[in-house]
């Protein structure tokens, strides 16, 4: 498919979130406001921000697990009013059903949505995306039985296995270790390689998996009122590995820009709003790449959300 004729699956129009001050009298809390985004079909989209800028609050509005206070989403052209079959979340903490096992909690996701199917359509189609993310042994046990890497992949597979158009991941990886990170990180992107047309929105707090995964990178602005300021273009060819993709001409480009947003620009952005922050700052939580040097000289005075291409 073409840029010109691809479908638009997600709209974001003139999104805002605020919340009332917990001081009387004072005015709200903005987290965010006139956002404006879309998502094409089968674009692998990631958000980076600081904490508390409001990435989590954008993916649960998409999701329609949380109502927005200005502007509307819209999904295949329809406003999201609340939780649909065509969206799928992904969250940090897995969130499965503690009382089923693993294959279970997949069954259990994809006979609610084809509530026809018989048992064993469910557990072909189960077996089919449990595979497709490396798990074909310990099916039969609990959540807490699991590893904290295979109850993500679990999650993975159910997420995927409802076969939406739109897969919303909340930091997906953020609570394991380097390395069983890295291998579902493969695992995600061989599966999503599969899918050619699903749409996926990802937030993240790690540069590398962001350049490594998307087709678009948002950067947000701090908060209060967050911006997304640009929407930097990741054109590095795939298929892509996760030990050549450094080699790609433009990746450390493409990683200063980044760093040096988060570093620097994301406050100066909003350091031009003269309230106080909602939430504390913590940017101990941004993976910034070891070797690198975040200030890389660039500027950019894109604010909004630009499309910024690098290379
Ligand atoms: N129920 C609430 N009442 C008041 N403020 C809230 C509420 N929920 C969230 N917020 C505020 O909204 C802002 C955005 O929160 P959100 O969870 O979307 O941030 P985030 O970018 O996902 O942060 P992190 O990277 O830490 O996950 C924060 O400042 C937070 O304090
Ligand atoms: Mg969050």
């Amino acid at each position: 498919m073409t840029k010109e004729n691809k479908k638009t699956v997600v709209k974001a129009d003139l999104l805002g979130k605020s919340y009332p001050s917990p001081t009387r009298g004072q005015p709200d809390n903005v987290v965010f406001e006139n956002v404006n985004f879309t998502l094409e079909q089968g674009e692998f989209v990631s958000c980076i921000g600081h904490s508390g800028c409001g990435k989590s609050t954008i993916l649960n509005i998409i999701a329609g697990l949380e109502p927005a206070s200005g502007g509307s989403v819209f999904v295949n052209d329809d406003v999201v009013a609340g939780p649909g079959l065509e969206r799928a979340v992904v969250f940090q903490n897995h969130s499965l059903l503690p009382w089923l096992s693993a294959e279970k909690n997949v069954m259990f996701a994809v006979q609610s949505k084809w509530p026809t199917w018989s048992t064993e359509k469910v557990r072909e189609h189960a077996h089919k995306y449990l595979k497709m993310a490396s798990l074909t042994t310990g099916l039969d046990r609990k959540p807490e039985q699991l590893s904290g890497g295979m109850r993500q992949r679990v999650g993975i597979a159910r997420a995927f296995a409802l076969e939406t158009d739109v897969l919303l991941m909340d930091e997906p990886f953020g609570a394991l270790d380097a390395l069983t990170r890295g291998s579902i990180q493969d695992e995600l992107i061989k599966i999503w390689g599969q899918e050619a047309n699903k749409t996926v929105f990802m937030i993240t707090h790690d540069v590398d998996e962001a350049i490594l995964l998307s087709d678009r990178i948002f950067l947000m602005t701090n908060g209060p009122k967050a911006q997304i300021a640009e929407s930097v273009v990741i054109d590095i060819p795939r298929p892509r590995d996760r030990s050549d993709i450094i080699h790609s001409p433009g990746y450390y480009k493409i990683r200063n820009h980044i760093i040096d947003f988060l570093v620097k620009r994301s406050k100066e952005i909003s350091s031009n709003v003269k309230e106080v922050p909602n939430a504390p700052l913590d940017e101990g939580k941004l993976n910034y790449p070891p070797n690198v040097n975040p200030i890389s000289g660039e500027t950019s005075e894109c604010l909004d959300a630009a499309t910024t291409r690098i290379a």
